[in-house]
């Protein structure tokens, strides 16, 4: 049986330009919102990462009739002929973020069947937020072994607050999009405010929904009536930017991200000033300019909910530190398995020593070596990449689907900015 892997050879600085796809974790999302709607809408700079193939499947599965150009990132989705409310379990055991097509399901049918997602390698994943959020909506939710039933109760109270315990990504979109068409107003409060949560409520706003923010972290949701189809270039990639400058900071590069909007990644930004980066931007314009310092410090860093550290940039960022001068403590408070890397890392000579199972300490070497790694989950597969950017020889990536789930042929734009990398077709 043939299988690909990713090779990494020791690479030069990076020098170029490159424009962003769109978020994965934005496109995701806004697809599913588009079953609130009847009629025809289009997105612009989709990514074609796997996900979102998944995400075409499981929506085709209800009835929408999708076309993707892959060439041209554009996405063209009917919702005029759903017939189903029930997410088929072979696309929900393989993507979690299936769970997003809840919300619009009960909004728009009243009803929707889910297979539980379960968990993933970085942690148990619960959805109980989602769950509860949905009763307080007057959702009655029933779980058997394999599926969990929400049936919309018609008299379901007009004004609800919904106060989330721990700003969830997820549980704050699917409230939200079940919100829109429910009649009266529902408030969340403690809403987590990822660029891509706003970005939601700009697709939903567009569709015609009535939903105001407000300090601290706060939705406020009128239900109107009916949403229609809209057209929307899903916004940049911010974890797409992170994981180039990275790419640039390991080979000591220049690049220049087109599209990148500095003000979804302060604290990121922030962080590589501190090892002594040079970040060029504009104010309130897309566009960020990198120039690498020839002697990075280590930085510590903490994850957390936006505007904190992005989880998802935690792997890439630890592979940067373990070639800065110094060293430091990387603490992962998002997922409780997300250090899963440290080990790849270790066999390519990073110094690392894990001082529980979320913080580790990173001493910063000179070298790395390359080595065969394999990349347990979809953004350590970044980390591994890095590594092998800068590491002597070759270093053998296995795990090529990690890497496509996440990203949309980002090697190809390391390439182009010259990093010597290839996907190698085997036996
Ligand atoms: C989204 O996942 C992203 N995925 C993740 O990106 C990202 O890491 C995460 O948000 C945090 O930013 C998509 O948008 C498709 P959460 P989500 O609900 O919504 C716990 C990637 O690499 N929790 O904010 O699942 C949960 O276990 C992926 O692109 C509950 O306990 O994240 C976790 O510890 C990985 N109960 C924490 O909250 C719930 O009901 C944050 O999860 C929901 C979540």
């Amino acid at each position: 049986m043939t299988h690909q892997y990713l090779q990494v050879n020791q690479s030069g600085p990076l020098s170029g330009s490159v424009d962003l796809f769109g978020a994965k974790n934005g496109a995701l999302v806004i697809m599913t919102s588009l079953l609130l709607t009847e009629g025809v809408s289009t997105l612009y700079n989709v990514p074609n990462s796997t996900d979102v193939q998944l995400m075409i499947k499981l929506l085709e599965s209800l009835g929408a009739l999708i076309t993707f150009s892959v060439e041209t990132h554009v996405m063209k989705v009917d919702t005029r002929s759903l017939h189903s409310e029930t997410i088929c379990p072979s696309v929900m055991n393989k993507m979690r973020a299936s769970i997003l097509a809840m919300g619009p399901l009960l909004a728009r049918f009243g009803k929707a069947i889910v297979a539980n997602p379960g968990g993933c390698l970085i942690g148990a994943r619960p959805i109980d937020y989602h769950l509860k959020g949905f009763k307080t909506l007057g959702v009655a939710i029933e779980e058997t072994t394999h599926s969990i039933i929400g049936t919309m109760s018609v008299n379901s109270n007009l004004n609800n607050r919904i106060i989330f315990e721990y700003p969830s990504v997820g549980a704050t979109e699917n409230i939200l999009m079940a919100a829109t068409l429910l009649p009266g107003q529902t408030t969340i409060i403690n809403a987590a405010l990822e660029p891509e949560v706003l970005d939601l409520i700009l697709v939903l706003k567009k569709m015609g929904a009535q939903i105001e923010t407000s300090a601290p972290a706060t939705i406020i949701i009128t239900g109107v009536s009916q949403l229609y189809s809209i057209e929307y270039e899903i916004l940049p990639d911010r974890l797409e930017a992170g994981a180039l400058l990275l790419a640039a900071a390991m080979t000591k590069g220049s690049i220049t991200l087109n599209n990148a909007r500095p003000y979804d990644m302060d604290i990121f930004l922030l962080k590589l000033q501190e090892m002594g980066h040079t970040i060029i931007t504009t104010p309130g314009k897309q566009g960020i300019t990198f120039h690498s310092t020839e002697d990075p410090q280590a930085v510590s860093f903490k994850t957390g909910p936006y505007p904190g550290f992005p989880t998802d940039l935690q792997a890439p960022m630890m592979a940067v530190q373990a070639m800065a001068r110094g060293s430091c403590v990387v603490e992962e408070t998002v997922f409780e398995n997300r250090l899963m890397h440290v080990r790849e890392l270790q066999k390519m000579g990073a110094h690392i020593t894990m001082i529980n199972n979320q913080t580790a300490q990173i001493k910063g070497v000179d070298t790395l070596y390359g080595a065969e790694v394999i990349a347990p989950d979809i953004r350590a597969s970044c980390a591994l990449v890095l590594a092998g950017l800068a590491a002597e020889g070759k270093t053998k990536i296995i795990g090529l689907h990690q890497w496509q789930r996440a990203y949309d042929g980002l090697e190809k734009k390391l390439i182009f900015l010259g990093a010597n990398l290839e996907i190698i077709q085997e036996g």
